[in-house]
């Protein structure tokens, strides 16, 4: 049976990869982006879906209520993805405010215009960061759902903070709500201050590679096709009112994913440079997956050591989407958070 879904932040990393992923999987959907355009939001990563006849792009703020609203008057969507969001902790510890706004305030009005329209579902795209972090010589502790909410960024608090208002909309109000906690995602359109892109445009110029503390940190990676996935899973067959936790078991240090972009483009470990550390930086982050593998069916599907290699690959066959990011106000960023790191 058709749909009409609304995905906000479509014109971000994981979001477009959801849209491109439904728009395929599903001819018959019809597939609403609402996007701010921020930095982090590029109209040329959805360039090949723009002309598609079941596409509709809107540019708006979440945090606007009359121009959601409106959207919803028009549509009547069955069910909203909510990714929109500010999403990288470096800048949420330079600059909170926006974080509490958009994360926060955006997801109030988005499940104000469910409740007044009516919908089938409302999805939350959330965090592993909520949970907050795992010691590194524990390599037996996993995040589960019942791990208690335990923030350490801004970032990650006003991530917690919205899920906690999407359960309270759920309790209070009965709104159909889901949340996904995913770990993290690589993949073609990572915007190029997330580690790993960051690393492979720094390696292909033979610049420093910026190494936060000592470069042990752990992160769970997670192909973003896989991420794409579950959320189609759980907005289709998930149970209301449940989170589920997205994950693969595929924990690596930072450094040593870091080493592999380096072997893989040819280039030394010589650039390779320890910097300041990142302020209340998580140590290790891993997820069970039980849940959503048990109730819905779902495992991962592309391994680390093929993924790793297809994301180098695109970025090698996409220059033109990373060098225009970076060669504008990415610039200044760069400067500022890594010049006298
Ligand atoms: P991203 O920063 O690449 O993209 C965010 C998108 O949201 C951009 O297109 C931006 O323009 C848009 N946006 C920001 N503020 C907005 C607003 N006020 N109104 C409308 N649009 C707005 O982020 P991402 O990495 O694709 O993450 C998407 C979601 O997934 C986020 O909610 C994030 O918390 C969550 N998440 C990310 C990861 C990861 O590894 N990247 C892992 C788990 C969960
Ligand atoms: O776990 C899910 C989260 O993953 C998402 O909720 C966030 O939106 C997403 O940005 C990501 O957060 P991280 O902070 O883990 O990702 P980031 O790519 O910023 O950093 C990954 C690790 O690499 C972290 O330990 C910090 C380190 N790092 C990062 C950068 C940008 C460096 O050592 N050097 C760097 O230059």
């Amino acid at each position: 049976m058709s749909k009409t879904i609304i995905v906000t932040g479509g014109a971000g990393f994981i979001g477009s990869n959801f849209l491109f992923h439904m728009l395929k999987k599903y001819p018959d959907y019809r597939m609403i982006c609402l996007d701010k355009l921020t930095y982090a939001g590029n109209l040329s990563t959805l360039k090949t879906i723009m002309d598609h006849p079941n596409f509709r792009f809107v540019k708006a703020d979440i945090c606007d209520r009359e121009a959601v609203f409106v959207l919803f008057e028009e549509e009547h969507p069955d069910i909203v993805v909510n990714f929109a969001a500010e999403s990288h902790v470096d800048r949420s510890i330079e600059n909170p405010g926006v974080f509490l706004e958009t994360n926060i305030m955006g997801t109030q009005v988005m499940m104000d215009a469910c409740r007044k329209y009516g919908i089938e579902r409302y999805h939350q795209v959330s965090t592993d960061e909520v949970y907050g972090d795992l010691p590194l010589d524990r390599p037996d502790l996993f995040f589960t759902e019942e791990t208690p909410i335990h923030t350490s960024s801004p970032y990650s608090a006003s991530k917690a903070s919205a899920d906690l208002l999407v359960l309270a909309y759920h309790r209070t109000f009965g709104l159909p709500v889901t949340i996904s906690r995913c770990s993290n995602n690589y993949g073609p359109y990572h915007f190029p201050e997330k580690l790993i892109p960051l690393m492979i445009a720094n390696a292909l110029a033979d610049k420093p590679l910026p190494v936060y503390g000592t470069g042990e940190n752990v992160r769970d990676w997670l192909y973003v096709e896989d991420h794409c996935k579950a959320i189609d899973l759980i907005i289709h067959n998930g149970r209301v009112g449940e989170v589920y936790n997205i994950g693969g078991h595929n924990e690596m240090a930072n450094i040593d994913i870091v080493k592999i972009i380096c072997k893989e483009l040819g280039k030394p470990e010589s650039l390779i440079t320890y910097v300041g550390d990142r302020k209340g930086h998580d140590l290790r982050y891993a997820i069970d997956p039980t849940k959503i593998h048990n109730e819905l069916g779902w495992l991962p599907e592309t391994m680390f050591k093929d993924g790793i290699k297809k994301t180098i690959q695109w970025y090698l066959d996409n220059k033109e989407w990373w060098q225009e990011i970076i060669s504008g106000e990415y610039q200044n960023y760069y400067e500022k958070m890594y010049a006298n790191r």
